[in-house]
């Protein structure tokens, strides 16, 4: 039986229903992530830009000359070209993208740009452990730097937060640095918003799941019996991402039926927001020393760098 159908029939079957976020994200969910990421309810994007914009040469200097910088997902454009033109002396860059096409994509991109940078990538799922021989420090360079903005932080819960962030510290070693976007705590009307844009794309983008069970495993749904709703758990301090049956509905994949009663809910995706002392806190109990955090000029986003203790 494939995975995605392995999933679905598990998730689906547990109370809380729930999938697997990762789903989402099919070349469709990607396109249609995009967009969102250009809608202004969803102001991380420009909030973590921001942050790049005005505090690029602090960083860069924080950094030095001679490293080598490790990016977990493929080079978000703009801003691993801002820090790359920052830096003195960048010596190598690896991206670590499980998308082959995303991972070219910026590659061909990054190598045009910096010619004289030694680009490595590694298509690699980072969520997973990466054999250490893959990510060898580049002979030239003095220091490995961990980079790993936007908010994807969030999406893991604190214990995997946790087992994520000593993950990274392993790998930037001793004399490494690593930072990491986090999203920050705010009212939670701006929460909800940003996880339920005014356009509906967010919506789409979470129903897109459905329709892949529909196309994907010849699942017999009524995708309009579904409403997409985005939650704040007080409790987790976290957004949630839902799909909410409208009315009692089915889904049927092969003999498998899934009766849902009214209000009854799937659950698809978690982003947790953080103050900078709790992000510090887990920080420090993952081996890591918080060394400075930047914030976007409405206090929105942060940008920490951390230091293995
Ligand atoms: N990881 C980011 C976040 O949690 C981006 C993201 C993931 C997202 N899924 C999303 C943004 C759904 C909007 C809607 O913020």
């Amino acid at each position: 039986m494939n995975t995605f159908k392995k999933d679905v029939l598990l998730g689906l079957s547990e109370s809380p229903r729930w999938l697997p976020c990762k789903y989402l994200y099919d070349a469709k969910g990607s396109d249609l992530f995009e967009k969102i990421c250009d809608t202004d309810d969803y102001y991380v994007t420009r909030a973590d830009l921001e942050i790049h914009e005005h505090q690029i040469s602090e960083i860069a200097q924080l950094i030095g000359p001679n490293a080598h910088l490790i990016e977990f997902g493929s080079g978000s454009g703009i801003k691993t070209e801002l820090l790359l033109s920052s830096l003195r002396a960048p010596r190598a860059y690896t991206p670590i993208e499980i998308s082959k096409t995303a991972l070219d994509a910026s590659v061909t991109q990054l190598r045009q740009r910096f010619k004289s940078l030694e680009v490595q990538p590694l298509q690699a799922d980072y969520t997973e452990d990466i054999d250490p021989s893959h990510l060898t420090l580049e002979p030239s360079a003095q220091r490995r730097v961990i980079y790993f903005p936007g908010s994807t932080i969030g999406n893991f819960t604190h214990d995997q937060a946790r087992a994520f962030l000593a993950r990274m510290r392993k790998m930037a070693g001793s004399g490494g640095l690593i930072f990491v976007g986090v999203d920050l705590i705010k009212p939670v009307n701006k929460l909800l918003l940003a996880y339920d844009d005014k356009a509906g794309i967010t919506a789409e983008f979470n129903k897109n799941l459905l329709q892949r069970i529909q196309t994907e495993l010849n699942g017999r749904l009524d995708l309009s019996a579904f409403e997409h709703e985005s939650r704040f758990n007080h409790e987790l301090q976290r957004v949630e991402m839902h799909l909410v049956a409208q009315r009692s509905t089915r889904i049927e994949v092969d003999d498998h039926v899934f009766e849902f009663d009214r209000g009854e809910s799937i659950h698809t995706e978690s982003s947790h927001k953080y103050s900078i002392e709790d992000f510090q806190t887990l920080a420090k109990d993952s081996g890591l020393n918080p060394m400075r955090f930047w914030l976007d000029g409405h206090a929105q986003f942060s940008m920490h760098c951390l230091e293995p203790v």
